[in-house]
């Protein structure tokens, strides 16, 4: 199966190897970065993106920043740990698996605190191939799970980039559409253009363009026409954040697509590994959404499309409330209504933030 590896350890093990999306779908170029603070940099200006993806960086740029200091002693060893996890954390604050991954490199050098500066630099480079190996088997488990909700053939519309360009495998709201075809099911993609950034029209076609799959760029305000006029069997998009009771920030311009979807009884799916669910958020309104440059807006890609001193509004993500959702698909499996009690019953404490 063709599908780009966004983010790996270089071959040599010294660097973060990952392709900078900021370029594509012009260029495709690799990075490769060698501290926190140009993982940092990467995660921020989203040469990185995709909450999966997100973490995963993360966790490898604590690894990689972390391996340069072991010749520190053991308590200025620790207080970089800590600066290093807090510049990292600092980056974006809407999508929860940042927060997960880094809680689970600090969790791995305190279970380790004991041992030699190297030692621990061992530990948590170890740690984040786990998480980025395991990243890649639970994208496979969405996509299985996934596959059992699409028809065959299947007419499909998503939103922003959950693919494997946001992850550290196949994708989550993708995953199921590269199984489909790969099992030569008949599978149609429409992609919102996803502005002001464009993740649908510059990542999603690109890279489900490449692995041969056919797949149809639409500017955001044709979603509604095209489910009047014609056949959408469903809806699939990805999650930066799952509260406790189901609600799902993504990217902006999901309500709107959920709303849509209700309104024509299309069924409307979000597909996210457990890392992306966060129980201690009760709900939607409590997640934090970030707010991008006004020039995204006013002069995305160069080009000046609104006046330089417009007043500009940019939440990267929006709220879909639970309700709109037909179901949420994990590595777990599809859970239904109402997902305070399936989420929380399928998913540990380990996969979950609890
Ligand atoms: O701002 P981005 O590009 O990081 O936003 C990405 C999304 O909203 C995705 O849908 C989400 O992170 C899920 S990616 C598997």
């Amino acid at each position: 199966m063709i599908y780009p590896e966004a983010i790996r350890w270089s071959a040599d093990g010294r660097s973060i190897d990952l392709i900078d999306q900021t370029l594509l779908p012009e260029v495709e170029t690799r990075l490769q970065l060698r501290t926190s603070d140009e993982i940092a940099h990467a995660i921020r200006s989203m040469q990185v993106r995709g909450a999966p993806a997100i973490g995963i960086a993360a966790a490898m740029g604590v690894a990689i920043e972390m391996a340069r200091h072991t010749a520190l002693s053991a308590s200025a060893f620790q207080e970089k740990l800590n600066d290093t996890l807090q510049q990292l954390a600092a980056t974006r604050p809407t999508a929860v698996n940042l927060f997960w991954a880094l809680e689970r490199m600090r969790a791995c050098a305190e279970q380790y605190r004991e041992r030699t500066t190297g030692e621990i630099a061992c530990k948590l480079y170890g740690q984040a191939t786990a998480i980025l190996e395991e990243d890649r088997a639970m994208c496979q488990a969405i996509g299985e799970h996934s596959l059992s909700l699409f028809p065959n053939p299947a007419t499909i519309l998503t939103h922003c980039n959950a693919g494997a360009l946001a992850t550290g495998g196949l994708g989550t709201a993708l995953a199921g559409v590269y199984l489909a075809h790969e099992r030569g099911r008949s599978v149609q993609v429409f992609s919102d253009e996803t502005r002001p950034a464009l993740q649908g029209s510059r990542l999603t076609a690109w890279e489900l363009g490449r692995a041969g799959i056919d797949v149809t760029v639409i500017a955001d305000n044709v979603a509604g026409s095209l489910m009047r006029t014609r056949r959408i069997d469903l809806v699939i998009v990805g999650a930066d954040r799952i509260a406790a009771n189901g609600d799902v920030a993504n990217k902006i311009g999901t309500y709107a697509l959920a709303v849509l979807a209700h309104h024509h009884g299309i069924p409307f799916y979000v597909a996210a590994p457990g890392s992306t669910v966060d129980l201690t958020t009760p709900s939607g309104d409590q997640i934090p959404i970030e707010e991008r440059s006004a020039e995204e807006v006013r002069r995305g890609f160069g080009k000046q499309t609104a006046p330089a001193d417009a007043k500009v509004f940019s939440p990267a993500f929006d709220v879909t409330p639970a309700e709109l959702i037909t179901a949420i698909v994990t590595e777990r499996g599809v859970h239904h209504r109402p997902y305070h009690d399936s989420l929380r019953a399928a998913l540990s404490p380990l996969e979950a933030i609890v």
